[in-house]
């Protein structure tokens, strides 16, 4: 939540800064706010998308090598001009961007008002600037010092970057639960929440770690802890493309998205999965197979869609494994004191790798003993970096905010994993196991096929674009993915969903189906495939509408729904990467057709690094 993006070098740093802001409004992008040092401060900002802080700018002096920006997703106080940052401080000497949550901030505030200090904004981030300032004028020490004693008092998570008008040939930045990427250049530094606003200067990148301070000139980059003592950067070299983070050709990024997924997933199997051989290979997960496949309990934790795939991934492990399974929101499982045994292991999914929620989890179950195992799409994300092992799901930058192709590249890792463990345990027999492996080589060529129905979706998508509510159902392997489905719609079209077990229906959500209720059924031919026609039925009855996602050619769901959504035939344990498909593109055409920002809903950011 809230994209920081910084630069000092010989650049300009306005055009950097604006360009990297709108690489990261998946962040956040209810207010954008610029601040630059050039004989003095600039400081511009505006409510509303990056768009709306470049007209404001037009005109004006934008001058200066050195400068910081941001986009906000809000945390304290509304979306405003004034709560937009950099904020700056009661002196007028220094300015601030933040990405994180002060928790003390009331406190801290408490204290600064009595010394008489005023402050512009409902912001957090104010309180923790004017706190750095006052410690700098009180002890007379530079901003360096103060800003480490400030965060010795600091409770929450935090990335902060500040300017000093004073001395303007330095960027000071810090870090604990946020992300910060540092981009190294000839005589120049990038700094920003992540590697696409950097990646078209340099590939070499510093991730910087909790609790350490880096200070930062064009041509030098000092990290330092909380102690004073130097840290020594690890550079890396970035693995990403320019092309990978720009729509190519596409009307919006989601759109992209949803239509990567036959290479993306392919690019995940890529190198893993040899069906020739029968094997399959990911050496984080090979390399701690002792552990893993002798776990008395496997506890998944995630959130949002990435929770859904953990759904799937539970039947699929129980199925296969015979290991206990239990699936955790993240959020929950931080504050509930959890039991975590011996032997337990963890799987946490996450797209971003830096969910607060997820983290902390992570966190606590990591000094309770718990093996942690990481299914994370961002390379060098706080999660993965925080993981015993894992594997990455390889689906390249995720950047519109609904998830889409990220879910389908964890669930095909998550059934990779479980096949892994299974054949270690010798819980599957040869047969079954290789069957599957072939099931998923064709995945990537049956979620092509259901891309080329997309007209056909997007017609049905039509007829349903101005409902107020839509039910999902499914059993099985099918139910998180009617779940997923439901989250979908209403990220991305504001429509009231919800996804439901399709037995459990008659236990409440019946009551609402009338007429004008669309139900969404996932109703490919499983081991449910039954039960769920009865369901079907038990809606057509009360004449509800009927959408179902079906394997193709199935003529008895043809007959009964109102409209098909066809899929190709697949492995009930496969199925569901496949499935999903439809159910993106129905969202994506209905939110495009009631005139949202598809890649940007309203209130929601891509990275949710506040809990
Ligand atoms: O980056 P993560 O996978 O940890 O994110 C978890 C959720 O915030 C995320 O899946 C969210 O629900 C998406 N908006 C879903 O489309």
């Amino acid at each position: 939540m809230c994209g920081i993006v910084a630069y000092i070098g010989h650049r300009q740093a306005y055009p950097v800064i604006i360009k990297g802001l709108k690489r990261l409004e998946y962040r956040g992008y209810d207010s954008a706010g610029v601040a630059l040092l050039n004989h003095g401060m600039k400081l511009y900002k505006k409510k509303g998308k990056v768009a709306a802080l470049e007209e404001t700018t037009l005109g004006q002096d934008l001058e200066g090598n050195i400068g910081i920006g941001h986009t906000r997703w809000a945390t304290h106080g509304e979306p405003s001009d004034r709560n937009a940052h950099p904020h700056v401080s009661a002196n007028g000497r220094l300015a601030m961007i933040h990405n994180g949550i002060i928790e003390n901030y009331a406190l801290l505030k408490q204290e600064l008002v009595k010394k008489g200090y005023k402050f512009h904004s409902d912001t957090d981030t104010e309180v923790l600037l004017n706190f750095i300032e006052d410690i700098q004028k009180n002890n007379e020490s530079t901003l360096e010092e103060a800003l480490r004693i400030a965060l010795k008092r600091v409770v929450g998570a935090y990335v902060i970057v500040l300017i000093d008008r004073d001395n303007p040939g330095t960027l000071i930045a810090a870090r604990k639960g946020s992300p910060l990427v540092i981009g190294i250049g000839k005589g120049e530094h990038f700094l920003a929440s992540d590697a696409s606003p950097i990646i078209e200067y340099t590939k070499e990148v510093v991730y910087v770690n909790d609790y350490e301070i880096a200070i930062i000139k064009p041509d030098e980059l000092i990290l330092k802890n909380l102690g004073n003592e130097r840290q020594t950067p690890f550079i890396q070299k970035l693995d990403l493309e320019l092309a990978a983070i720009e729509k190519g050709g596409y009307d919006h990024f989601m759109l992209k998205e949803i239509f990567e997924q036959p290479s993306t997933i392919y690019d995940c199997l890529r190198g893993r999965l040899d069906v020739t051989q029968g094997t399959i290979t990911m050496s984080g997960i090979q390399n701690n197979i002792d552990k893993i496949k002798n776990a008395n309990r496997i506890l998944i934790v995630a959130c949002g869609t990435s929770w859904h795939a953990g759904l799937i991934a539970e039947y699929i492990i129980e199925e296969l494994c015979r290991i206990p399974v239990e699936v955790e929101y993240a959020s929950e499982f931080r504050y509930r004191n959890p039991v975590i045994h011996k032997g337990d292991m963890i799987i946490a999914i996450s797209q971003s790798g830096e969910t607060a929620d997820t983290l902390v989890a992570l966190e606590n179950a990591k000094e309770q003993g718990a093996v942690i195992l990481g299914i994370v799409n961002v390379v060098g994300s706080s999660i993965a970096r925080l993981s015993h092992a894992g594997a990455y799901t390889h689906a390249g930058p995720e950047i519109g905010v609904a998830s889409t192709k990220a879910f389908t590249a964890q669930l095909t890792v998550l059934t990779m994993v479980a096949l892994m463990i299974a054949k270690e345990r010798n819980a599957i027999t040869h047969e079954r196991y290789l069957h599957l492996l072939e099931e998923l080589n064709d995945v990537p060529e049956k979620v092509k096929q259901v891309l080329g129905t997309a007209e056909h979706i997007q017609k049905v998508a039509l007829k349903y674009k101005d409902v107020k509510d839509a039910l999902y159902l499914g059993r099985g392997y099918n139910f998180p993915v009617a779940l997923e489905g439901a989250l979908k719609l209403k990220e991305i079209s504001y429509i009231h969903a919800e996804g439901y077990p399709a037995a459990e229906m008659k236990h409440g959500p019946i009551a609402l189906v009338d007429e004008l209720l669309p139900v969404v059924f996932v109703a490919t031919r499983d081991a449910y495939y039954e039960k769920i026609i009865s369901n079907i039925q038990e809606i057509k009855a009360r004449k509800g509408k009927v959408i179902a996602v079906i394997t193709e050619a199935d003529e008895t769901i043809t007959g009964m729904a109102d409209d098909v959504l066809p899929v190709p035939e697949a492995d009930e344990l496969i199925a569901p990467i496949i499935s999903t498909i439809p159910l993106q593109l129905f969202s994506y055409y209905i939110g495009v057709a009631r005139g949202y920002d598809v890649d940007k809903p309203r209130n929601l950011a891509k990275s949710v690094t506040v809990e």
